[in-house]
């Protein structure tokens, strides 16, 4: 049966390598919101870090700055549509995680709501955060990392429906990858 395997802190990094769609799940009290984001990279190896860019009009962007805790939740095809809607709409108009049919599940390491329906999860701490042009990239330290190991193991298995995670393109046009190629150097011999 498949099972979600806690990770090391470094294992953000690979999650994060294919530029994969992410929902932010952000607390601030009681109040909790899921925002997705597609501008997302690993910054650092030693130690761990990843960065996001969140614009200061998200309501995410008030949670995250307020608590200084962030998670990234990968989604797969399945939740497109989630996907989608949690990148329209803001959680002031309304309880994303019930509009958008998500489970908001307890986090392992931080007081955070995670996506259960994703297939990975990066738990982080703020480290930094410094402006650029109109968003703010917030540097995340990995504290907890999940993954499903029907959907990653070293590296997303994109030749699965459960690993195969979503790109975004453009508007609503987003992309999964189906084949993984093995690079080999060729000797002169
Ligand atoms: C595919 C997609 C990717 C997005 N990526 C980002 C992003 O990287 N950073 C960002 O600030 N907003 C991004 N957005 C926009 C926010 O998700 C959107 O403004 C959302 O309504 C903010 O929600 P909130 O106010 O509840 O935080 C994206 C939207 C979509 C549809």
């Amino acid at each position: 049966m498949a099972e979600k395997i806690q990770l090391s802190p470094s294992d953000a990094t690979r999650l994060l390598e294919p530029g994969p769609l992410g929902l932010i799940t952000s607390r601030f009290r009681s109040a909790e919101n899921v925002m997705t984001a597609a501008w997302m990279m690993p910054i650092s190896l030693d130690p761990p870090l990843i960065a996001v860019a969140i614009h200061p009009s998200r309501l995410t962007h008030e949670y995250v700055s307020k608590s200084e805790f962030f998670a990234v939740n990968i989604p797969t095809a399945e939740l497109l549509a989630a996907a989608h809607r949690c990148g329209l709409e803001s959680g002031r108009q309304g309880d994303k995680f019930a509009r958008s049919r998500l489970t908001a599940v307890d986090a392992v390491a931080l007081d955070l709501p995670l996506v259960g329906e994703c297939v990975a999860h990066v738990e982080c701490g703020v480290v930094g955060r410094t402006a650029f042009g109109d968003h703010d990239l917030f540097v995340g330290e990995p504290l907890a990392v999940v993954a499903l190991d029907e959907a990653f193991n070293e590296r997303w298995l994109v030749e699965t429906d459960a690993g195969r995670v979503l790109h975004h393109l453009r508007a609503d046009y987003y992309a999964g990858l189906g084949r993984a190629y093995r690079a080999t150097l060729e000797t002169d011999e």
